[in-house]
């Protein structure tokens, strides 16, 4: 089993002929993870400087670019943050191109969301099981429901000491499913509305939102899956740009400081083959529809 996919592209809109094009559209879609190891995000001599943990608010564990233009995260003079929010506003810009690019019939569906430098070292970090990054999951979050939507990443490793950003990337997403969804829980009825009438989700739970939580419950409180599960560990050296579908590709953080990434939304319904996605996976086997209920 190798689910990393490598591509030798160097630009941000690259020249690509169509069984190429449909080489990493596969890829993409079928779970891979995309690796282009020649394809730096690079740093001008003045941008070197935001390489250090010293620009955070040392609230939040991400410096974030909103889509709307807010710069959140971030602690520094008002021309320091001019500067360090055009340079993660260049990333964004240059990811986008490069999902456009790459993937040109998500284009009319494809909405950008977050953009962020990761400037703390992910080794030693000590939280509680369920929000441990470094023991393998899909991305799946309590108070924001996607509805089914996908998550689309695009990582960068902008570490200036050459040291990679090392993952563990697990079996593919139906296999995991097999084993956990028999002990998934549902919902209590009305959880759905009572969640979000207190706050506590930004938009209701569906059934799908659900299963997906309880699936990254599961397979992260489970040491020996965590363990004896098939996976493979990846160094992604600096230089080094990556692409996944995080709500499908089982990954983990295990070390490494100074990344970039930059998230979309896509509707599954605009994938080239929807069966792939999460949603539509979950639906076949449960023989229901798990999209949003009143
Ligand atoms: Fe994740």
């Amino acid at each position: 089993m190798n689910l990393i996919r490598k591509f030798d592209f160097n630009e941000w809109s690259p020249k690509i002929d169509s069984v190429t094009s449909q080489q990493a559209i596969a890829a993409l879609e079928d779970g891979f993870v995309i690796c282009l190891p020649h394809l730096p995000f690079v740093l001008g001599e003045d941008e070197k400087r935001f390489l250090s943990e010293r620009w955070s608010d040392h609230k939040s564990k991400n410096i974030s670019l909103r889509p709307q233009g807010g710069l959140k995260g971030a602690f520094g003079s008002a021309d320091e943050l001019k500067a360090l929010r055009a340079m993660i506003q260049r990333y964004s810009d240059q990811a986008t191109q490069l999902v456009s690019t790459l993937f040109p019939d998500y284009v009319p569906n494809l909405v950008k969301a977050n953009t962020s430098l990761r400037p703390f070292e992910v080794e030693g970090r000590v939280s509680s099981y369920r929000k441990d990054d470094k023991r393998l999951h899909t991305d799946a979050f309590p108070s924001n429901p996607t509805q089914g939507t996908r998550l689309l990443r695009v990582f960068n490793n902008v570490n200036p000491n050459g040291r990679p950003r090392v993952w563990r990337v697990g079996e593919p997403f139906d296999a995991m499913v097999k084993k956990y969804l028999p002990q998934a829980k549902n919902m209590f009825p009305g959880q759905a509305s009572l969640m979000h009438k207190l706050g506590i989700t930004k938009r209701k739970r569906t059934p799908y939102d659900q299963l997906m939580l309880q699936l990254h419950d599961l397979v992260k409180a489970d040491m020996d899956y965590q363990r004896n599960a098939p996976q493979q560990s990846v160094n992604f050296m600096p230089g080094t740009t990556w692409i996944v579908y995080s709500d499908q590709v089982l990954h983990a953080a295990m070390s490494g400081q100074y990344m970039m990434e930059q998230t979309f939304h896509l509707p599954p319904e605009a994938l080239y083959r929807p069966e792939t996605s999460p949603i539509k996976v979950l639906e076949a086997i449960k023989g229901i529809a798990l999209g949003l209920v009143d």
